[in-house]
């Protein structure tokens, strides 16, 4: 990053109230309710956490201190207590009738559906942590999860946490390298995973590739295989053991281990600016205090919500919004095994109308996915069950916005635009929805505790409305603690662009409400012609556009301009790729920004190489607009015959 300054070109001036209807019940229902609360948690963080984790949570004992900043940037919450966070995802929600409330509702691709309770979720649970430590597991060891998106993913991910090993979750779309890079580098013991996994109807070789990685993992001993497809795997006797059959031999009783609130949770692999994945480190106290806050007040979770996060186990999201967040609520979460449009485009509304879901989290990709196959799907469905909807990811476009609120929400839903990161554990701006008003693709202000500030180059904080480098000033609960095994790699990346502060990487602005606008990766920032642009917002005005479905926009070298853009843009069915088309796109971004914001080139592409996460590749489009041989680690790319398709158009 050597601009100067990121320059913000977006126009969004619509904003919604929240409806008095759904403040009426909200945990907080107005500005001047959270603006109290927000006050109290940056004055004195100490105490303001503190009460929540002791009256919120079950401890062993008792924490008597929230925050040691003594050494920074390593911060410690809640240092001298003890506690589980399996036990207060799971025991503590066995009183009453409360134990046979539905913990899981899981739905597979072919459309088997499974209840858990929390109760059954609980003896499950218990069962794998008596595998665990049967096969020799002890507390600090890592064991490695690669699986679908099956209950089981999440019982392996909590018995670890029941018994104080480290899980490191392995995206089940990873091929067997990157399988192997993970485990390796997390220095992983055990590795959980299934025989196969569906997706969109077809059979992903989980075992297989597991297999495959093992040939060079010497530090792991043995594998749990979950039968979940039924295909013909190999297994290697003695060290290869079927999940059926290991549970079978163990009792469904197991005491929770009591840990140290800073005792490691998970290690989680996520992709910096350099080719090697960063492995950031959560540990236990804090962590859970985030994500189980988060989800209490962003979601406003009620005893009688059915909540769906549409996240991979595998990311993020799903640690924080499918396991831990909502589970440590006592909350009913709904979990979908495969893909949206499989067998037809129209299974998410389908899903939410079988299930009753009242709150939807989602990513913007889906989103516009669903704007590109066309209202008639969501439409067919019964909807009316929903009362909240999420997004998390990337920066929404205002337009995706819109649609999610008026096709899916009924004009009706709040939405949450949730900007937060791996690092950061839990949410980290967001609305509080029945708090705060809205605006299309606003995170809007901070959640308790987090400072962030728009910094210039020089460290000066950037006026309002003026684009800048995201920071976030003071340490919160679920903060990352390292970068596991290299603890200069996290003070270099994170802490020594700006002295004492946290560096997310994203720029973003401040209007003139206090509102936040993160407009992307700043490595996604241009310089055109001494305009400083976030793709992002060249996107959204393409997107905006009544033809386009998708847009991905990136800099390329330009001899006059310093950079040019280049727009890879997929079209809405029955639109036609015309030149016509183009200059009207072209015209479309003039009007909508200016003309120093009009791509140099608009390549029409029938999709966008994603990773398997739905983040467009930028680093390979980037890439193929300068006209270089596309290279680097690809192991994420979800469809490599995008990428070939958008190499053969340059013929
Ligand atoms: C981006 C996902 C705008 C951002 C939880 C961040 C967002 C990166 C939003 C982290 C949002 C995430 N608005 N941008 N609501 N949410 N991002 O680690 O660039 O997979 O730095 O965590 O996603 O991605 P990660």
């Amino acid at each position: 990053m050597s601009q100067a300054s990121i320059q913000s070109v977006s126009r969004e001036s619509r904003i919604f109230a929240p409806q008095d209807e759904f403040a009426r019940q909200a945990r907080v229902s107005s500005r001047e309710g959270y603006e109290e609360l927000y006050r109290r948690s940056v004055d004195d963080p100490d105490a303001f956490w503190l009460e929540i984790a002791t009256e919120d949570f079950h401890w062993f004992k008792k924490p008597t201190q929230g925050l040691d900043w003594s050494n920074p940037p390593h911060a410690k919450w809640f240092a001298d207590g003890t506690t589980n966070l399996a036990y207060n995802c799971l025991d503590r929600h066995l009183v009453g009738s409360h134990r046979n409330k539905a913990a899981i509702i899981f739905e597979g691709e072919p459309g088997d559906v499974r209840v858990l309770t929390y109760q059954q979720l609980h003896r499950e649970v218990c069962r794998f942590a008596n595998v665990l430590g049967k096969l020799g597991v002890k507390q600090g060891d890592c064991v490695a999860i690669y699986m679908g998106m099956v209950p089981e993913a999440a019982i392996a991910m909590l018995a670890c946490a029941r018994i104080g090993a480290i899980h490191t979750v392995i995206f089940g779309g990873f091929a067997a390298e990157a399988v192997r890079d993970r485990v390796n580098d997390a220095k992983a013991k055990l590795i959980v995973t299934q025989d196969g996994a569906w997706r969109r109807g077809n059979l992903v070789p989980l075992k297989e590739n597991v297999d495959r990685a093992m040939r060079e993992t010497p530090g792991v001993k043995h594998t749990i295989v979950l039968k979940r497809t039924g295909n013909e795997v190999a297994m290697d006797r003695g060290r290869d053991l079927w999940w059926h059959e290991m549970v079978e031999t163990v009792s469904a009783q197991h005491r929770a281990a009591e840990l140290p609130a800073e005792h490691p949770l998970f290690i989680l692999y996520t992709s910096g600016t350099t080719g090697k994945p960063k492995g950031v480190l959560h540990t236990t106290g804090g962590y859970m205090v985030g994500a189980a806050t988060t989800s209490k007040f962003v979601f406003d979770l009620r005893e009688d919500d059915t909540y769906w996060c549409t996240a991979d186990v595998g990311w993020v999201t799903g640690h924080s919004y499918i396991a831990y967040g909502p589970l440590a609520n006592g909350a009913t979460c709904l979990m979908y095994e495969g893909a949206p449009n499989h067998p037809d485009p129209g299974r998410f509304w389908s899903i939410i109308e079988r299930h009753g879901v009242t709150i939807l989290y989602t990513a913007p990709t889906a989103i516009r996915a669903f704007v590109k196959w066309g209202d008639q799907y969501p439409m067919k469905h019964d909807l009316s069950s929903l009362r909240l909807l999420g997004t998390v990811g990337e920066p929404i476009n205002p337009e995706a916005w819109m649609w999610y609120r008026r096709v899916i929400g009924n004009e009706r839903c709040p939405i949450v635009d949730t900007w937060w990161q791996t690092e950061t554990g839990a949410m980290m701006m967001t609305p509080l929805p029945g708090a705060i008003s809205t605006k299309p693709g606003s995170c809007t202000v901070p959640f308790f505790g987090v400072v962030p500030k728009v910094l210039r180059e020089d460290g000066t904080e950037a006026g309002p409305n003026e684009g800048g480098l995201l920071v976030i000033e003071k340490p919160w609960p679920s903060m990352m603690r390292t970068v596991y095994g290299d603890d200069q790699r996290f003070k270099d990346t994170y802490w020594s662009r700006f002295e004492g502060k946290y560096f997310t990487g994203d720029g973003a602005r401040k209007d003139e409400d206090g509102f936040f606008w993160v407009m992307g990766r700043v490595d996604d920032v241009v310089n055109v012609a001494g305009h400083r642009l976030g793709t992002a917002e060249v996107e959204s005005a393409l997107v905006a556009h009544k033809s386009v479905a998708e847009a991905a926009v990136v800099g390329r070298p330009d001899e006059l301009k310093g950079q040019g853009l280049v727009a890879f843009v997929t079209l809405k069915q029955g639109e036609a790729p015309t030149k016509a088309l183009k200059a009207a796109l072209l015209e479309h971004v003039a009007q909508e920004i200016g003309k120093f914001a009009r791509p140099d080139e608009i390549r029409f592409t029938d999709g966008l190489p994603k990773t398997r996460s739905g983040k467009i590749m930028r680093r390979l489009l980037k890439e193929l607009a300068s006209g270089n041989e596309v290279k680097g680690d690809m192991t994420t790319l979800e469809d490599f015959s995008v990428l070939a398709k958008l190499r053969a158009d340059e013929e």
